[in-house]
């Protein structure tokens, strides 16, 4: 198939485009840069140089293109991951998902693209019991970040649904593995490292792992064989806080992660979303993918490292 791929040179996009070429698709990806579109030219990918936020632009790159199918990973976040990054970084991260977006996908809908597929977010379940799954209703009333952010989803994936394309809205877990945040080269592992990522009171919030190559497994796996709908896309090994951060620093040779109170978190900046990542996340349920397209994701890789470790 003919897949035109927008923010195809980041961290997730990179192995989407691998995973692309190795099941012998004919790929066009989007890029800024012309320094880029060379190196994506160099790798066998025809390169689309354009900008999202000009509509003109975009629609004449997927125009020109012809795809059959689109798949959309823009993100415009940061390499930290800290308060004051994440809170930097969020407004052009929401217009990139909402402008940005919609401009992707009325090029696509100019274009006659058959199926669209965009990047979409696993943490908002409600909290309650066991895992969420696809019908569980988003945390649209939560702490300020959160409530946002899952408003924010609701909003993008409501337009992908609803359009006349067949759409296809990806729940991601949190990332890990090259290029990541949880890379051990990446910004979380060294405020591990340093003992700056606490332990939040009880650590009982419950964060669901995603390995970016099966991320762009799974994603390909859609846009070949996936019904139109929403997949959240984790794996197996929903973990609380108080298992996987303590695990993390040891496969990174760490001090443990310092505890601290939901009080003292509280009187933070930005406190009250510490406080639900750490204490209310809700784990997301991969039956779905598992079932509709044999998704079958490897262990959280500092989980099995720890075990290993251990058994030794
Ligand atoms: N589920 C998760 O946990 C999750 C989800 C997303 C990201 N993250 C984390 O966030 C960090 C950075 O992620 P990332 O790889 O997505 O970011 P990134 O490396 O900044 O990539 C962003 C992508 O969007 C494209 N883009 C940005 N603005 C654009 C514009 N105006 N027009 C056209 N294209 C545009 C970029 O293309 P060009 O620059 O080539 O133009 C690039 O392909 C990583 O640590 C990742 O793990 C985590």
């Amino acid at each position: 198939m003919k897949i035109f791929v927008a923010g195809a040179t980041g961290a997730i996009g990179r192995p989407v485009l691998n995973q692309l070429l190795a099941k012998g698709h004919n790929v066009v990806a989007l890029t800024r840069s012309q320094e880029r579109a060379q190196s994506l030219a160099a790798q066998g990918i025809e390169p689309a140089i354009a900008d999202v936020f000009d509509p003109d632009s975009v629609k004449a790159a997927i125009a020109h293109a012809q795809p059959e199918v689109v798949i959309e990973q823009l993100t415009a976040l940061p390499k930290t991951y800290s308060r004051e990054s994440m809170s930097a970084a969020g407004p052009l991260n929401t217009r990139i998902r909402l402008e940005g977006g919609a401009n992707v996908l009325a090029a696509a809908q100019a274009a006659g693209v058959r199926r669209y597929l965009r990047q979409s977010v696993a943490f908002w379940g409600i909290p309650g019991a066991g895992l969420a799954d696809e019908a569980t209703p988003l945390s649209l009333d939560a702490s300020p970040a959160v409530a946002a952010d899952a408003r924010l989803v609701t909003e993008i994936e409501r337009r992908l649904l609803e359009s006349n394309l067949e759409g296809i809205a990806l729940r991601y877990g949190f990332f890990y593995g090259p290029g990541t945040w949880f890379n051990p080269d990446g910004d979380v592992a060294q405020q591990v490292r340093q003992q700056q990522f606490p332990i939040v009171g009880n650590g009982d919030g419950v964060w669901s792992w995603l390995h970016i190559e099966d991320a762009a497994i799974a994603t390909v796996a859609a846009a070949e064989q996936g019904n139109p709908g929403v997949y959240l896309i984790v794996d197996d090994q929903p973990l609380a806080v108080r298992d996987w951060l303590p695990a993390f620093a040891r496969s990174l040779n760490a001090p443990p992660p310092p505890p601290v109170s939901v009080e003292d978190a509280l009187k933070m900046e930005g406190g009250a979303d510490s406080v639900y990542y750490q204490t209310q996340m809700r784990g997301a349920s991969n039956a779905k993918a598992k079932r509709k397209l044999n998704f079958q994701p490897r262990l959280l890789e500092w989980v099995v490292e720890t075990a290993v470790t251990h058994a030794s």
